[in-house]
């Protein structure tokens, strides 16, 4: 099935989304959220890059999300900043896909399309958030 993809989704309302990672799925693909200690909103693909664990089963490390399975840690950039195995250095494969938020009028948005392309001053509310 095709979506179109270069546009914003209403992703959640605002207060469902904390300091625990939760997934939703858009567009037939997992994604994790969960709020950076500043309280941004952040979204990011929920398949772990080394061997596909739900990355909302980890926890949090300051910004970072931490792998359940072998604990690799992935910023809200989408890179990965740790690895505690072997000589600790980081695939670079080792990354998650970024899918950009916004948050407006208690609502967190996502563009599940190509990043570079998503403007915030195109996020006009047009759908109401899952329950
Ligand atoms: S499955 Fe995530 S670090 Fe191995």
């Amino acid at each position: 099935m095709k979506f179109v993809r270069n546009t914003w989704y209403c992703a959640a309302w605002s207060e469902s989304i904390g300091r625990g990672p939760i997934q939703r799925k858009f567009l037939g693909e997992a994604i994790v959220l969960y709020r950076s200690e500043s309280g941004d909103p952040v979204a990011l693909s929920n398949r772990c890059p080394h061997r596909f664990a739900p990355m909302h089963k980890g926890c949090l490390k300051g910004d970072a999300i931490e792998c359940p399975q072998h604990g690799l840690r992935v910023e809200p950039s989408a890179a990965c900043v740790y690895n505690p195995h072997g000589d600790g250095k980081i695939p670079r494969a080792a990354k998650l896909k970024p899918f950009p938020p916004h948050e407006r009028d208690g609502i967190v948005w996502i563009w599940m399309g190509e990043t570079e392309k998503a403007d915030p001053a195109s996020c006009l509310p047009s759908a109401m958030p899952p329950s």
